[in-house]
């Protein structure tokens, strides 16, 4: 057990110093992202940790959403999908780099009692989930969620 844990360590190391070496951008553990297992509402999705805890800070955020093939959701597109019916109660990075949290009804312990996409202005360093985008596939096996 420990020992498996170590070698995985370095395997995720080696990885890790690879990908920075090509991007320069800062490692990300992929494997403590939670990977949504459906298409979101519009194709937005909100992606945390494993561990339900806020982790991900402006550029860290960017980058979960493409580690699992997705891209970073933009303001339009959740406000869309708050329209088509995304609500949570979770603050999350969006392109712009605030952090939102769309909501539908209102809620004293969620956006402020806000209703919409309620913006967050806060420090790039600071740590919340993430919007990410699931572009459309263009060949599926007849699954819809309706008209977007
Ligand atoms: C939350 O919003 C509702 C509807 O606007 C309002 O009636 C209520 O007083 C608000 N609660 C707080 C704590 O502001
Ligand atoms: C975000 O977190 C990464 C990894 O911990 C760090 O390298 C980077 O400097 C941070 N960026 C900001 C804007 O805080």
């Amino acid at each position: 057990m420990v020992a498996c844990s170590a070698v995985m360590a370095r395997v995720w190391l080696a990885f890790c110093q690879l990908f920075f070496l090509f991007t320069s951008t800062p490692c990300l553990d992929v494997s403590q992202i939670q990977v949504p297992t459906n298409d979101g509402i519009s194709g937005v999705l909100l992606v945390q940790a494993k561990n339900n805890v806020y982790s991900f800070n402006a550029t860290t955020a960017r980058e979960a959403c493409e580690a699992i093939k997705m891209r970073i959701a933009n303001l339009a597109e959740v406000k869309t999908a708050n329209q088509n019916g995304l609500q949570t109660c979770r603050f999350g990075w969006i392109e712009e780099q605030i952090a939102v949290i769309p909501r539908i009804e209102r809620n004293e312990k969620c956006g402020q009692n806000s209703s919409g996409v309620t913006p967050w202005r806060a420090n790039i360093r600071a740590k919340f989930d993430v919007y990410c985008f699931k572009p459309a596939a263009k060949e599926d096996n007849g699954f819809h969620l309706g008209p977007e």
